[in-house]
């Protein structure tokens, strides 16, 4: 199969992450070490680049949730899979997400987070879909808009397909219905 067309390219990629680390980095100088929460799996190229990124001291945690669903259609219900390992109580958290879709899953780990008791809770994410919001959660850093399609690459899969593009690109629809 041909690689899916490109979206985002990776140079803007980089550029933007490149701008987000040094907001993120202005926005918490001076805070002490800022706790950066990955959200399994599709955020591990993103928080991989945007935490080398930044200017302040920070602390890598995974956190792993699932949807229920199939395909490229979720139900809304989510379930932990992995709960942070570390210790994020009285620290600022800044949970990294690769996209917020229709905001059920952000609004799920930021209710997990919070019984943490952590000093702050931020949210960024690389990708949002504006027009598929279904739950009001926000976001503080957002890399791009996209529209209601598909994406894949740059940690962001299909069927765990395509997240090690370098890009972000667009599946068909007609993949997406499994034509
Ligand atoms: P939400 O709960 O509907 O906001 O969905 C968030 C999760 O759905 C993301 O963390 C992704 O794992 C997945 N997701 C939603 N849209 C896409 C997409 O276009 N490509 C890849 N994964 C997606």
């Amino acid at each position: 199969m041909s690689n899916p067309p490109v979206l985002i390219d990776e140079a803007a990629i980089l550029k933007r992450v490149g701008e987000l680390a040094d907001q993120i980095s202005d926005d918490y100088a001076d805070k002490g070490d800022l706790v950066l929460v990955g959200v399994l799996k599709g955020s591990f190229i993103f928080l991989a680049d945007l935490s080398r990124r930044l200017s302040i001291p920070r602390i890598i945690e995974f956190i792993a949730v699932s949807s229920y669903g199939t395909g490229s259609v979720s139900s809304g219900a989510v379930r932990l899979v992995m709960d942070v390992r570390g210790n994020i109580e009285n620290r600022h958290v800044l949970i990294v997400e690769d996209i917020v879709d229709t905001g059920h899953t952000l609004k799920y780990l930021i209710g997990i987070l919070e019984s943490h008791r952590p000093a702050s809770i931020r949210t960024c994410s690389l990708l949002h879909k504006a027009e598929s919001a279904e739950v009001d959660v926000k976001i503080d850093y957002v890399g791009f808009s996209v529209g209601d399609e598909w994406v894949v690459g740059y940690g962001l899969d299909f069927g765990e397909q395509d997240r090690t593009l370098p890009y972000i690109g667009t599946v068909a629809p007609d993949d997406r219905n499994g034509g």
